[in-house]
């Protein structure tokens, strides 16, 4: 079908005006993309490929307070970064550190934080070029989250600090920006201090854009687009309302017109918006306008359907800007006798929260892994997420968006404050077009001001807040207090519930009748994969859902007592998905959390068959434990059917031990003497029987198996592949009680992002990082004497023939060079490599300090320049040396004290990187590989080997695939 052009506006068809606004309904299908002109004006290109990286901050402080464009150390472009390792964004170096008792329990005992410096501070660095075309466009780089307080440079210019680890920010880079040339970028993070009391990761752990767009453009989140319906009851026609915010950068006003066309989920328009007006220069225009969509498909987790808003925003008859907005058509609602209401009909919240963690990545989780994730709580019948206890990357609600998952959206931290309020309105700004946000969270568990009024306050303050810029969505807070109407609680809402299940529950709904309740927080069994007995050496707890912390219950508790309770909403379970940190109930050598109902690679624990039982619409009929109890024979154990059939007949080897019935929200169990077999089971519904189930008793480990969750990856550089690896027996049966190493090997275009095991006390690596030997040698024997100019190109005491031996020699090891103030000198040293030394990856020739002005001379040839005091300056040196004696010079300009060569200066010489082997453990039969496409098609080979088993091997497809536009590194 032919596209129409949005542009002139002489083909409108059936308009309907209202204010402002104009709306057409439309049955022609627009393209995905819609037209894209040569240089389009706005852009939005992945930054993730290619940065350097350094753990480590030995040059100290970066920013020059007093002079401007000075960015030391790596923030310089003169810096070398030549031997930094390359990492592609996300990037979490915390996942990369050893575990160490002595750091702290609650971030998973990474060597990290407090004690741990020379681990907590790192950097990276990127060079791009800006095409010269771009050089009238206004230049935006933006990032998704940095854990944590980063400091951005761009050539040389500081361009902003952002401390929150959660929050995503933007930095206007116009002014600082080279187009037509090469452009650096350093980020400093510093991860020293944590947010959380939960692993939290360090680095570049979210994606980076760089956005282009024209003078006058669509403001950074100027977007909001929202559906209505009369009486908030779904209809025959939804009113969709759209605010525009167009930002005029130039100092001239303009006049835009500005069209929204509204794209259903079959591709086709159905209505248009159309508005203009002038915008002053260095001003924003708002525009407002509405359009009636009808017979609306509504979103929801069932059915997500997605609409899209295509603006574009038009100036002289010239299109200057086109963006398009995802959202989605529902009403929701908070009553508070009928709970959660989704489009006009009372929906019950089967909720999870989740941390931003993951076996193998850490906290650095590529798109694809987020929809894993959803997926996997949606095969078991949930259908909210919390994003405990902060803002969440942008690819989850997407992800959310897209599969059908209601998302409790949360702020981080409480405070009515000028930043906090700042972190807040950026976060409901950048995520109220979501259609699966439908709550916002201002806080959890602010124990010390919960109860005051000044906590009251700060509550109320940041629902006002939220609730102007999006009147939408009702506002919460995770209070983990009984029947309490203080503070926070009196002012909300909508009243969290965080434990505390019948504390009170009831008696406070009747005393507060017209406050709607959600449980932000249940449940909360500890458990770990494939364990029935607890071992607290080991720091393993049973399965069974019957271990709890003093404030949490069983997933039977809170779920028999909130599905009673409609007026409850339902709630979110902690948590979803185990996490690193928080090893309760135990402490080393336990170092992630046993909350989740599935382990931190998403395998699932027993207790996931219990809410697929109740939540979700399949038959379930699941057994517990395995059945390898070896030894135990004759004694009595446990045996538990996860079920939503009527009634379980249980058998061992082939005899009833007889049926039972399985009450709504419970389950059905019997003390079973162990005689190794079968263990099976049949679940009947009105007599007959609909699901069969077994465990058997398996023999010998025999082989391996290698399973991805999607049979194919695509080459875009970012797609993965969750590989299950696991150990069978003989008779191919899994094997529940297996440990032991794996190794794993990959050929192909595409390599291993990391690996899990589930294991709560596993200390073995997640990533194997490519080691990279250096030694270093010091550079001795320096002469100086005074030179005219070091300013000039050729300067007669830098070539290599001179000779020098009348030089003062000087000590260029102290801390304080041996130039006075005011002084110009030449400093001269010889250095001898043998033809070995030659053969390393990288040379390098690296100062302590070259104070003030430098400029480096390497066998008469100039290698470099250092006009930064305080930086290090490390200089690439390998195609300027030869086997045998090479000379270094170095012209020099002191202004201010003493200085001159000082701390040092020697050579580096790197060998080649070591390839390194991956291995992880399987346990209680599982573990988990994540293997990345790059940007070729091809055959990925996955091989996986343990001693005398049969070893697995996967050959993965990797199909074409295009990459999401980036900026490519140079
Ligand atoms: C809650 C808290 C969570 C987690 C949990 C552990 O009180 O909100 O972040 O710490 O306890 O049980």
């Amino acid at each position: 079908m032919k596209c129409r052009p949005l542009y002139p506006w002489a083909w409108r068809s059936i308009q309907l005006v209202i204010g402002a606004c104009v709306f057409v309904i439309v049955g022609t299908v627009l393209p995905a993309s819609g037209q894209t002109p040569a240089n389009p004006p706005r852009e939005r290109l992945l930054m993730d490929s290619g940065w350097r990286f350094f753990l480590g901050n030995e040059w100290g402080i970066a920013q020059n307070l007093s002079k401007a464009g000075t960015g030391s150390g790596p923030a310089s472009a003169s810096f070398s970064d030549a031997s930094w390792r390359v990492v592609n964004l996300p990037h979490d170096w915390a996942v990369e550190l050893p575990f160490n008792i002595n750091a702290d329990s609650a971030h998973g005992f990474k060597a990290l934080g407090r004690g741990f410096d020379s681990n907590s501070v790192a950097w990276y660095r990127r060079t791009f070029v800006l095409p010269e075309q771009d050089q009238h466009k206004r230049i935006w780089i933006e990032f998704d989250g940095v854990f944590r307080d980063s400091e951005v440079f761009v050539n040389g210019w500081f361009v902003g600090r952002h401390e929150s680890g959660y929050s995503s920010f933007r930095y206007d880079i116009t002014d600082v920006i080279h187009a037509g040339g090469p452009n650096l970028v350093a980020v400093k993070v510093d991860a020293s201090q944590f947010e959380g009391w939960f692993y939290e990761g360090a680095g570049i752990y979210r994606h980076v854009w760089l956005v282009k767009t024209g003078p006058v453009a669509i403001a950074p989140d100027g977007i909001f687009v929202r559906s209505q319906f009369p009486g908030n009851r779904p209809g025959p026609e939804a009113e969709v309302v759209v605010q525009t915010l167009v930002h005029n950068s130039t100092t001239n006003s303009a006049n835009v017109a500005v069209v929204h066309e509204i794209v259903n989920p079959a591709g086709q328009s159905v209505a248009r918006i159309e508005q203009s007006g002038p915008v002053r220069g260095k001003a924003d225009l708002e525009l407002n306008g509405t359009a009636k969509v009808t017979q609306p498909q509504l979103w929801s987790p069932e059915k997500p359907d997605l609409y899209r808003l295509i603006t574009t925003v038009h100036e002289g008859g010239q299109r200057i800007d086109r963006k398009e907005t995802v959202f989605g058509i529902r009403t929701i609602a908070m009553d508070p006798n009928r709970g959660f209401i989704l489009n006009g009909e009372p929906y019950v919240i089967k909720g999870t929260c989740n941390h931003q963690d993951h076996a193998g990545v850490g906290t650095a989780m590529p798109d694809e892994l987020h929809y894993f994730r959803v997926s996997r709580l949606k095969e078991m019948g949930s259908n909210a997420y919390r994003t405990s206890h902060n803002p969440p990357t942008p690819e989850l609600l997407e992800a959310c968006d897209r599969l059908g998952m209601l998302v409790m959206d949360e702020n981080r931290l409480l405070g009515a404050d000028a930043k906090h309020m700042g972190e807040l309105e950026r976060l409901v700004r950048r995520d109220r077009n979501h259609p699966s946000v439908v709550f916002w969270c201002i806080a959890n568990e602010e124990f010390t001001v919960q109860s005051s009024l000044s906590g009251a306050r700060a509550a109320a303050a940041m629902q006002e807040l939220v609730l102007r810029l999006d009147p939408t969505r009702p506002v919460t807070y995770a209070a983990p207090q009984g029947n309490d109407f203080w503070g926070i609680n009196s002012v909300i809402q909508v009243r969290g519930w965080n434990y505390h299940l019948a504390k009170g529950m009831d008696q406070y709904h009747a005393e507060h009748p017209q406050q709607p309740n959600i449980g932000t927080e249940q449940g909360s069994t500890v458990s770990t994969r494939g364990i029935y007995v607890n071992d607290p050496a080991r720091g393993y707890v049973s399965a069974y859902d019957t271990n709890v912390t003093s404030w949490s219950n069983t997933a039977e508790q809170w779920w028999s007592y909130f599905a009673a309770r409609p007026w409850l909403s339902g709630g979110f379970v902690w948590t979803g998905f185990d996490y690193r940190g928080e090893p309760t109930p135990y402490h080393w050598p336990c170092i992630n959390s046993h909350f989740g109902i599935f382990d931190l690679c998403g395998f699932p624990k027993d207790n996931f068959y219990y809410y697929q039982s109740w939540w979700s619409d399949k038959t379930v009929l699941h057994l517990l434990p395995h059945w390898n109890w070896q030894g135990r024979e004759g004694s009595e154990i446990e045996v538990r059917a996860l079920s939503n059939c009527d009634s379980v007949e249980l058998f061992l080897n082939g005899q009833s031990l007889g049926t039972k019935s399985v009450a709504r929200n419970s389950h059905a169990a019997w003390l079973v003497k162990y005689a190794p077999g079968t263990l099976s089971a049949k679940g009947y519904r009105d007599g007959k029987v609909v699901a069969e189930t077994k465990r058997e008793t398996t023999g010998q480990a025999a082989a391996l198996r290698l399973h991805p969750h999607k049979p194919a990856l695509k080459a875009d550089n970012e797609d993965i592949a969750v590989i299950t690896v696991s150990l069978h027996d003989g008779e191919g049966r899994v094997i529940p009680t297996g440990n032991r190493p794996v190794q794993f090997d990959l050929s192909g275009p595409g390599k291993i992002l990391g690996a899990g095991n589930g294991d709560p006390s596993s200390h073995e690596p997640d990533v194997f990082i490519p080691r990279q030997p250096i030694t270093t040698r010091p550079i001795g024997g320096w002469r100086m004497a005074p030179v005219a100019d070091p300013y000039q190109a050729n300067i007669p005491e830098m070539q290599i023939a001179v000779n020098d031996s009348s030089w003062q020699r000087v000590d260029v090891t102290q801390e304080s060079g041996p130039l006075g103030q005011n002084s110009k000198a030449a400093f001269r040293a010889r250095f001898t490599l043998s033809h070995q030394d030659m053969e390393k990856a990288s040379i390098e020739l690296c100062f302590g300090m070259i104070d003030e002005e430098g400029f480096v001379y390497v066998n008469g040839q100039k290698v470099g320049e250092s006009r930064d005091w305080r930086a290090a300056p490390v200089f690439d040196i390998k195609r300027f040396v030869k086997a045998g004696e090479n000379t270094v010079a170095v012209a020099l300009a002191n202004w201010t004290g003493s200085g001159g060569v000082n701390k040092g200066a020697w050579v580096a010489l790197r060998d080649d990187v070591i390839p390194v082997q991956w291995e992880r453990s399987v346990f209680n039969g599982l573990a988990q590989i994540i293997v990345q496409a790059g940007s070729e098609s091809g055959e990925i080979t996955l091989t996986a080997r343990a001693g005398e088993l049969r070893p697995a091997v996967l050959k993965l497809p990797v199909q074409r695939g295009t990459p999401r536009p980036g900026v490519a590194a140079n």
